[in-house]
């Protein structure tokens, strides 16, 4: 089965610490993503600290994995190095959908905090994070070793699925 079958949301990890090289992997995957015209207006904040990860977890009720992952991997679209603003949620969902497939691949867990478009989520991070106001905090993905096993269910649904016309 290809990554994509295999990969499932972990919010539960192990106090092991996930590499340098491996969070760079996962950032080659994030870049390596299409986007419009090609424009890889994307940036990454990598966040390790746990005063850092924990102020992170308490930003809305569905951030609480990112108090125990091993990293935080932030993503964020530069509006200011985009040619196409309005793809650019496509560009960093892309992104986001590689460093979980690339997660699965090194063995490790991963869940993607959905911070965009709701403001009061984003701008907690922006301020938090310094982040400029030309840039779009997109998510927060947490990762590290994960502490549970995950059962992937397939979800194929041929009734979604409409021939030549809807
Ligand atoms: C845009 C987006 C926002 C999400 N936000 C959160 C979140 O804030 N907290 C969380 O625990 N999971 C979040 N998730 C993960 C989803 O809950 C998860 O992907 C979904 O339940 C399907 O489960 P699976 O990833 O295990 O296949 C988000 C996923 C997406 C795509």
């Amino acid at each position: 089965m290809s990554l994509i079958f295999k990969r499932s949301s972990v919010r539960r990890f192990t106090d092991e610490k996930v590499s340098d090289e491996k969070i760079e992997s996962l950032l080659k995957a994030a870049m390596q993503a299409p986007s419009a015209c090609n424009q890889q207006a994307w940036e990454f904040i990598v966040v390790s600290r746990p005063e850092d990860k924990l102020a992170i977890s308490q930003m809305h009720d569905y951030a609480k994995p990112a108090e125990k992952a091993s990293h935080l991997i932030v993503t964020i679209g530069n509006l200011s190095e985009a040619r196409i603003h309005r793809m650019i949620e496509q560009d960093l969902g892309a992104c986001n959908e590689n460093i979980l497939l690339q997660a699965t691949h090194e063995g490790l867990g991963a869940v993607w905090l959905g911070f965009h478009p709701i403001e009061d989520r984003t701008l907690r991070l922006k301020e938090y994070l310094n982040i400029p106001d030309h840039c779009i905090p997109f998510s927060v993905i947490c990762v590290g070793y994960p502490a549970h096993e995950s059962e992937v269910k397939l979800r194929y649904d041929e009734s979604k699925v409409h021939l030549d016309r809807y």
